[in-house]
């Protein structure tokens, strides 16, 4: 969804330019027009944005915008930082403020951030997922969970890449974010809700990402920072994917924050073998309950059966994912979960398992597929 954006004030045409190109659908007006508006009944833009730069102090009728249009937020420009008028602003109510040099980058954030309303806080839940090795499917699991959970709960959903570099959820949710999860462990102490929304990015799929950087990490991600991290982000997001692809332990501590542990593994010796070390270190760290196991690429008619993978792994299997690699493909090329296009048995599954863990029942499939029929058949009440 695009923002809407009401510039007030003297702002150059450039600047306008440089807004709308930046996905933001733009309009100018007078400030007074835009109260006396109201009156007509309009809704307001997601975003006033006030240039003051031509004025001598912050506009009074700031006050009369805010009462009328309390779900728009304010962004100021100003020529500084000044903090008197900044402390004042603050007073009306408004918390964004851009000073001169005007960096597109910063406008562009402060009005996003003020674009998406701040949630109240839940008691979101994490699940983590967890590859036995690289390629094992553990990316392409978490994405689709997270998009089936948000898509079967309608609620919030936030999907964070914890890889510390090279992350691939970006290109399997086709979004360019700008900012990553070490912007989010840099600013752990200051994080708040407006500052997350900042660094997010949303998707097609319907849920948020916090993507991986693609700047290299100096020294070893901290696990408490991440643990941190996952606490903050349950409290405005009712559902939290993590795609951990690590392996060697370090993320142990942040899984305390975790509600289920995913870990994925498949039917080939190598893989399970570190599979099902992972598995147990997990175990020892988060208690049976917590750790559920996964097969990807689950084949029936597999050497090593579901009995096999039991043993070595030391519990039971929790879902199976059949392979369907046509499918899994085309949707990382795609830039969209397969969930999104595709009726596949896959597809099935992953609803299917994030039915489950939001506790919903198990979806009626046949009758969503035919629904337009039948339910035209049985008329709409
Ligand atoms: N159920 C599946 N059936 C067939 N191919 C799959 C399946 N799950 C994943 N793949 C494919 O396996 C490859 C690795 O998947 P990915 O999710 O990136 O693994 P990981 O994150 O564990 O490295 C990708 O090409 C992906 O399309
Ligand atoms: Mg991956």
């Amino acid at each position: 969804m695009q923002p809407t954006v009401t510039l007030l004030g003297a702002i150059e045409r450039d600047l306008a330019g440089a807004m709308r190109d930046r996905g933001f659908i733009v309009s100018d007006s007078d400030l007074n027009v835009a109260i006396a508006s109201h009156v007509a009944g309009t809704k307001g833009p997601d975003v006033f944005v006030i240039d003051i730069r031509a004025l001598s102090a912050l506009p009074r009728e700031i006050v009369s915008l805010r009462r009328h249009f309390p779900q728009s937020g304010i962004v100021i420009i100003a020529k500084a930082l000044d903090p008197t008028s900044m402390l004042d602003a603050m007073r009306m109510g408004v918390s964004e403020w851009v000073a001169e040099p005007v960096v597109l980058d910063d406008l562009e954030t402060a009005i996003r951030r003020m674009a998406r309303p701040t949630l109240g806080a839940v008691a979101g839940r994490a699940i983590a997922v967890l590859g036995g090795k690289g390629g094992v499917g553990c990316t392409t699991v978490a994405v689709n969970l997270a998009t089936a959970l948000h898509r079967a709960t309608r609620e919030a959903t936030l999907f964070v890449d914890l890889h510390t570099a090279h992350g691939d959820a970006s290109v399997f949710l086709g979004v360019e974010p700008r900012f990553s999860v070490l912007d989010a462990l840099e600013n752990i102490h200051r994080l708040d809700a407006s500052y997350m929304k900042g660094l997010v990015t949303p998707t097609k799929a319907g849920i948020d990402l916090l993507a991986a950087a693609n700047r290299p990490q100096h020294g070893a991600i901290d696990a408490l920072r991440v643990r941190a991290l996952i606490e903050f982000v349950t409290t405005t997001y009712p559902w939290v994917v993590l795609d951990c692809a690590r392996t060697d332990g370090t993320l142990m501590d942040a899984l305390d924050a975790t509600t289920t542990v995913l870990v994925v593994a498949n039917q080939e010796l190598a893989t399970l073998r570190s599979a099902s070390r992972l598995a147990a270190s997990t175990r020892q760290r988060c208690g049976v309950q917590r750790v559920k196991l996964a097969i990807n690429r689950y084949d029936t008619e597999s050497e090593i059966g579901r009995k096999d993978v039991e043993r070595v792994m030391g519990g039971a299997i929790a879902y199976t994912f059949p392979s369907d690699y046509r499918a899994s493909v085309a949707a990382i090329n795609k830039g969209e979960p397969l969930i999104l296009q595709d009726h596949s048995r896959l597809a099935g599954a992953f609803e299917d398992v994030a039915r489950d863990i939001a506790g919903l029942g198990p979806a009626s499939r046949d009758a969503a597929r035919s629904g337009g029929f039948f339910a035209r058949l049985g008329g709409r009440r």
